[in-house]
């Protein structure tokens, strides 16, 4: 409801004329200080606009007359990176593999750059501490305990053509036969040679079927898996006499071992990094605490 402006008292502000319910509004001007910083505040927005990247239009938004662009400044950024680390790269290629260790910069590079190599590429297998994946193959690559050899070499040609892929012609490469699914031992034979694995690494097991199993051993498991069951590096085959398992080591899984064997798979890294790449990652995985 609208009534006529009642005539300001002397002191007071004119009303802006409207009531409600008998309450009237001051018609008090705007502050300067808020008006100020209104006009100031179009001011700016047209000038961001025209200067910077601000209306979406279909495909894109008005690119700015200055012609900002966040993914060009990581470009850069990237670029610029890249150009300073290339010395140190080339040099990480071109130097011995077991002298990088010797020069403190260089392996410095190489330990954080492996360390985000594997980060990226290798943490979804061997784990985020490379402490690998218990019972299914993904070894610990933090001890002492290799498959194919832990110096810095061998680790650098297991990093670049990988395990059994089919991918890279020059992979690691053997096969454990599947003893009882291709019926090359029949079900007591495997019994006898689990209880043997288990007496060899020194848990709880039937001593007179371990006996039994020694001379299953000897014939069938010895050639790659060594006379003690100590393990080879030629052909990748584990060591049975410690408490470290790739896929388990009670009963059942020597069972499911022997019976089916087992054929873990690695990629080749040639493939998909650098040389640079591939020798950081050797570096780190080699300084992790199993290096030899
Ligand atoms: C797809 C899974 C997978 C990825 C990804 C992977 N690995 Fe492996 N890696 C394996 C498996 C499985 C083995 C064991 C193969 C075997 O049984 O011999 C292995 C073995 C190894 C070994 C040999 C260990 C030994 O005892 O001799 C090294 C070293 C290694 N990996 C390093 C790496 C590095 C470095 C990366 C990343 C660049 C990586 N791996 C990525 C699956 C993987
Ligand atoms: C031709 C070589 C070869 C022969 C023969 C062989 N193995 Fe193996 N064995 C391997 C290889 C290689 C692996 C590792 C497979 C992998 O990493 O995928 C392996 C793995 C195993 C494992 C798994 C160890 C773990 O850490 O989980 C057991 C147990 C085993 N072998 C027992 C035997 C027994 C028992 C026999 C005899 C009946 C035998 N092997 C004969 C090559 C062989």
């Amino acid at each position: 409801m609208s009534v006529k402006p009642t005539k300001p008292k002397s002191g007071e502000p004119p009303t802006t004329g409207h009531s409600w319910d008998g309450i009237q509004e001051y018609d008090n001007p705007m502050p300067r200080w808020w008006l100020w910083t209104f006009y100031a505040c179009i001011i700016w927005a047209v000038g961001y606009s025209l200067l910077y990247p601000a209306w979406p239009l279909v495909k894109a938004a008005t690119p700015g007359l200055l012609g900002a662009s966040t993914r060009q400044d990581v470009e850069q950024e990237i670029q610029a990176f890249a150009e300073a680390n290339a010395a140190i790269r080339q040099k990480l290629v071109e130097t011995d593999l077991t002298a990088i260790a010797a020069d403190p910069d260089l392996r410095q590079y190489a330990t954080n750059a492996g360390a985000a190599v594997f980060r990226t590429n290798c943490q979804q297998c061997h784990g985020s501490g490379a402490a690998g994946v218990q019972g299914q193959g993904y070894p610990n690559l933090l001890d002492d305990d290799w498959l194919w050899g832990g110096d810095i070499e061998s680790i650098h040609t297991t990093i670049t053509h990988g395990i059994r892929n089919t991918t890279d012609p020059d992979a690691r490469y053997s096969e454990m036969p599947r003893f009882g699914a291709d019926e090359l031992l029949d079900a007591t034979q495997i019994g006898q040679v689990v209880e043997h694995v288990l007496a060899l690494s020194g848990q709880d097991h039937d001593a007179a079927l371990a006996a039994e199993g020694a001379t299953v051993f000897a014939d069938n498991c010895a050639a790659c898996h060594g006379e003690d069951g100590a393990g080879s590096r030629d052909v990748g085959a584990p060591n049975l006499t410690d408490a470290i398992w790739l896929y388990g080591g009670d009963r059942d899984k020597l069972t499911e071992t022997v019976t089916y064997a087992r054929f873990g798979v690695m990629p080749n890294w040639n493939a998909r990094l650098s040389e640079a790449d591939i020798r950081a990652a050797a570096v780190y995985v080699h300084g992790l605490g199993g290096g030899e």
